[in-house]
């Protein structure tokens, strides 16, 4: 499968023929692009792309525009998932003019950016760990003209919604991997009249509802209230495995 981001196609490894079969066939449909990489997938805490250049030299950043967003990225070192497209707008339309937002794996700003353009809440609030992807993340804040609402912070997000307190309507969970073990972070940022939380996480196809009941169960022993609002398959990510994210609402009980 070939993916176009920019100027740059991401081929992927079961893509069939050799490096020059791939090369011509993918030039021969898309003559302007920059670079072809092979792409292997996203490996450790930063979600760092494993990426093999095919053809061409990657440059060192390219753009990418989603519903009126413009997002920089290095498409080489970043991870930036096409397929989340429509879940990051589902996103944006659920969020109200008066919310404050947390967003605890921001990256480069795929879910804090859309929120802030389309839905212009009160604040949102952008943590990432990774110093590279915060550098385009305050870029891409500034390109489409939302510094008044995002707010980023570089750090990892267990410690800084700490520091941040119980301010948030809603957190949004943008990363796929042990992604329950952070929850009691993202309720501990929850107000007190409680929020919503997105939990984007893979799960074992045909087994979605193990993973809600897991969520509600951690939030009930943390002395929350919690209910499903919305379960949604964003993308296939293997054959045995979707990517789902959870729509939950919680409250800490009284
Ligand atoms: C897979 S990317 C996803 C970005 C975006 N949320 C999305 O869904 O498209 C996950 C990001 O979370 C960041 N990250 C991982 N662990 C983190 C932590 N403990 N605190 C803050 N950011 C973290 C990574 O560096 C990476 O940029």
């Amino acid at each position: 499968m070939v993916k176009i981001i920019g100027d740059v196609a991401l081929v992927r490894p079961e893509e069939p023929g050799d490096a020059e079969e791939i090369v011509r066939r993918v030039l021969k449909r898309h003559p302007r692009l920059k670079a072809i990489l092979r792409y292997w997938g996203v490996e450790g805490e930063y979600r760092r792309p494993r990426v093999e250049v095919l053809w061409g030299s990657a440059p060192e950043s390219i753009t990418y525009r989603e519903y009126g967003v413009e997002f920089e990225l290095d498409p080489a070192s970043l991870m930036f998932c096409l397929g989340n497209k429509f879940e990051r707008l589902r996103t944006a339309a659920m969020v109200r003019s008066w919310e404050v937002v947390v967003d605890m794996f921001a990256g480069v700003g795929q879910f804090s950016v859309p929120i802030a353009y389309h839905a212009r809440p009160a604040k949102v609030y952008s943590i990432e760990i990774n110093p590279e992807a915060y550098s385009f993340l305050v870029k891409n804040v500034e390109r489409n003209r939302v510094s008044e609402t995002v707010e980023p912070r570089l750090g990892d997000c267990r410690r800084l919604v700490e520091d941040l307190g119980q301010v948030a309507d809603r957190v949004v969970m943008g990363y796929i991997h042990e992604t329950l073990g952070f929850l009691s972070y993202a309720l501990r940022a929850l107000n007190e009249a409680g929020g919503t939380v997105h939990i984007h996480s893979l799960a074992v196809r045909g087994r979605e509802v193990e993973l809600e009941k897991e969520a509600i169960s951690i939030a009930e022993e943390l002395g929350y209230e919690a209910r499903l609002l919305g379960r949604r398959v964003v993308k296939s990510y293997s054959p045995s495995r979707v990517h789902i994210v959870l729509d939950l609402f919680a409250a800490r009980r009284r």
